[in-house]
């Protein structure tokens, strides 16, 4: 009875891990056990679901799209950041939050704009067609559209990987994303559908039709970010390569050549 009068509420809740009598769990079973039968794609997949995962296609898409974006070379703006703060003599994590922090719409961060678009236009039944005349009349770019490298006659190589992984389940949003792909590449030739935008309606497909998450269940993640999360994890493993890199070189401090800046 006291038991019941003296009770408090708990200041978190997690519903995803924990330590019992010393053994670490993750979904309530020992991590010791899981991490030696599961592999780390069907970790990260479940883990970020709350749930263990259904389907071999979606633990199968989350390690393929683990390792194709894990780096993009040194050019892009993440490494960039990241190779300048290691060569300002920073520190592993700083360096690494200095790259993570340059992802968002224009660079990685697409997945999840991309998987919003498709996912919100499927649902309300909204023509390949409309879409694209609807964004071109706000000026608004189509997350998951546009490559400044890749073009219909030198394609994306990592698309066609991902592509192939989806086999004979539904895919609704493949189809849509393939459509309005249809449509801007008539426009112009570098509006592909990149690798966000791709993997973003891949990943829908599985949730909805190997995962069996609800509408709202979906939304949420999507509110959440879930879907950038997959690059973000990813090209952690490249950003921190190129520290690395730069601190195995002993590289100096950068400062831009004085002739590479326009000054007024
Ligand atoms: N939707 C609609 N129109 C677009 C899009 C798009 N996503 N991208 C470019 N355009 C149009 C522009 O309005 C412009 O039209 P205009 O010439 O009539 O003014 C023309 O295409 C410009 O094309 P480019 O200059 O060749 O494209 P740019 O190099 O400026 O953009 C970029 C490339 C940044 C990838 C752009 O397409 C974009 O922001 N896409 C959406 C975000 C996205 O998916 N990013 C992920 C990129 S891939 C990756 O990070 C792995």
């Amino acid at each position: 009875m006291d038991d019941l009068l003296n009770r408090e509420h708990s200041l978190f809740t997690s519903t995803i891990s924990g330590d019992i009598d010393g053994e670490p769990t993750i979904l309530g079973q020992n991590l010791t056990k899981t991490a030696t039968t599961h592999s780390f794609a069907w970790i990260v997949g479940s883990l970020w679901l709350g749930r263990p995962l259904k389907s071999k296609k979606t633990e199968a898409v989350i390690d393929q799209s683990l390792r194709l974006l894990v780096d993009h070379g040194p050019y892009v703006s993440g490494a960039v950041n990241t190779m300048i703060a290691a060569r300002a003599g920073k520190d592993l994590v700083s360096s690494l939050v200095s790259g993570l922090l340059t992802i968002g719409p224009r660079f990685g961060g697409a997945v999840n704009g991309a998987a919003k678009i498709w996912f919100e236009s499927v649902s309300n039944k909204i023509t390949p067609l409309d879409l694209v005349e609807n964004f071109a009349k706000r000026k608004e770019y189509i997350q998951g559209i546009g490559h400044r490298k890749y073009r219909l006659d030198a394609p994306d190589p990592r698309v066609s990987i991902l592509l192939k992984l989806i086999g004979n389940i539904p895919h609704p949003h493949l189809d849509f994303a393939i459509a309005v792909e249809k449509i801007t590449t008539g426009k112009k030739p570098n509006l592909i559908l990149n690798v966000d935008g791709a993997l973003a309606a891949i990943l829908l497909d599985l949730l909805v039709y190997e995962e069996k998450l609800e509408r709202d269940e979906i939304q949420t993640l999507i509110e959440a970010e879930f879907f950038n999360a997959i690059f973000v994890l990813s090209r952690s493993v490249g950003f921190i390569a190129h520290y690395l890199d730069q601190k195995r070189l002993g590289e100096a401090l950068f400062r831009l050549p004085d002739n590479q800046v326009l000054t007024k």
